[in-house]
């Protein structure tokens, strides 16, 4: 069977390192390693209106800062598919299908929409006075479904995506299950991949709050310029009880160390602090007392800053020739709609309601004129 990744994101803002660490630096090493027939990458527009109906020319507008923020990292048009997902009709009318395999009480029970619920202040009550957004949008009710038809579409085997989402992917199963036994095996059931290594699986915010969130206002994004990840990091949350330098300081739950978790390399520690040959000595020392966070902090600026900046230049390279960026969409999302096509004549002649297939329509024909005889 082929190995098919998708994967995507909502257009809300522009990626940060959070994003960076925790799939897209991922996705490249997938696209380099050859290991997968195909790779999609959807930025998910219509989920996005979901919970941003008031607010759809921000969607809009975060298209292109998306696909930018992607090719910026490394996704290459040429061995991944970038598309847009309301270009790709087929995926709406997969979702009303898979609709019918899914009870609202199972929805109810999605803890990442529960959270959402809260997060995003809608109200239970449609009659609640204070609420500023009174009641829950069906279309966000139901974006797990949505998100379904978006992997099955592409008959993707495997799902690279943060932890928050897994409870997406669990529905994904179900309703791969559901529509199988009921229709017969069409559907292939996926797989999430989660990152590997801790510190990626949730990058704090730079204030040390559990997301780096636009929202908290506690981002450090690709495209900040160097001067503004300076003044971020140096104004970044370490450790409270560490006052003095001579004090022994704590590296668990320290946002610096977490951040040099997630970005650090060996070849750093050459580059901008030969004192140091590894973060481990660099944690020893500061647990031990006698080494202050300014001195992180500037080496953690230096690793981030490195990192950063051939994507800031690849963006300025890019934004120079935007009709290239849109090209590169409309491609992706012209191939996206041919795969999608194919599966949605699978999932229609599975469900048999193929009524006007050739065969399919000799066959109702005769199946009329028997029973009238
Ligand atoms: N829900 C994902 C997010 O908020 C975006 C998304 C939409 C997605 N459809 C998807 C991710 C399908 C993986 C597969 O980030």
């Amino acid at each position: 069977m082929s190995k098919i990744i998708l994967t995507g994101d909502r257009p809300t803002g522009r990626l940060h390192i959070g994003h960076y660490v925790g799939s897209l630096r991922r996705r490249v090493e997938l696209q380099e390693s050859g290991e997968f027939d195909k790779i999609f990458v959807m930025i998910a527009d219509a989920q996005a209106l979901t919970d941003n109906a008031d607010n759809p020319e921000k969607v809009r507008q975060n298209i292109v800062e998306v696909a930018l923020d992607y090719l910026s990292c490394g996704l290459d048009p040429e061995k991944t598919t970038l598309f847009i997902q309301s270009q790709i009709s087929e995926l709406t009318e997969l979702t009303f299908f898979y609709m019918n395999l899914v009870t609202v009480q199972r929805l109810q029970r999605n803890p990442t929409v529960k959270q959402e619920i809260v997060l995003r202040g809608f109200s239970e009550n449609e009659g609640d006075e204070n609420a500023n957004k009174r009641g829950i949008p069906t279309g966000f009710f139901t974006y797990p479904i949505s998100q379904a038809a978006d992997i099955t579409a592409f008959r993707a085997t495997t799902v690279p995506v943060g932890e928050d989402q897994e409870p997406m992917i669990e529905q994904t199963r179900e309703i791969v299950r559901k529509f199988n036994s009921t229709y017969g095996e069409t559907l292939v059931e996926p797989e999430i991949m989660l990152p590997d290594n801790a510190a990626c699986l949730r990058l704090p915010g730079t204030d040390g709050k559990a997301k780096m969130s636009k929202s908290l206002g506690n981002c450090i994004y690709l495209s900040d310029p160097s001067e503004v990840v300076r003044k971020k990091v140096m104004g970044m949350y370490t450790d409270p009880t560490h006052l003095r330098v001579e004090d022994p300081g704590h590296v668990e739950g320290n946002t610096v160390f977490t951040y040099l978790d997630a970005f650090c390399k060996p070849e750093h520690f050459a580059m901008f602090w030969p004192e140091y040959n590894s973060l481990d000595e660099v944690k020893a020392h500061y647990q031990r007392g006698g080494l202050g966070d300014v001195k992180i902090k500037k080496f953690l600026f230096n690793v981030l800053d490195s990192t950063l900046e051939p994507i800031r230049q690849r963006r300025a390279e890019l934004e120079k020739n935007i009709s290239y960026v849109f090209d590169v969409l409309k491609k992706g999302s012209d191939e996206a709609r041919e795969v999608a096509a194919q599966t949605l004549i699978d999932v229609k002649k599975a469900m048999r309601i193929n009524y006007f297939d050739a065969d399919v329509l000799a066959d109702l024909i005769q199946q009329f004129n028997n029973k009238a005889e």
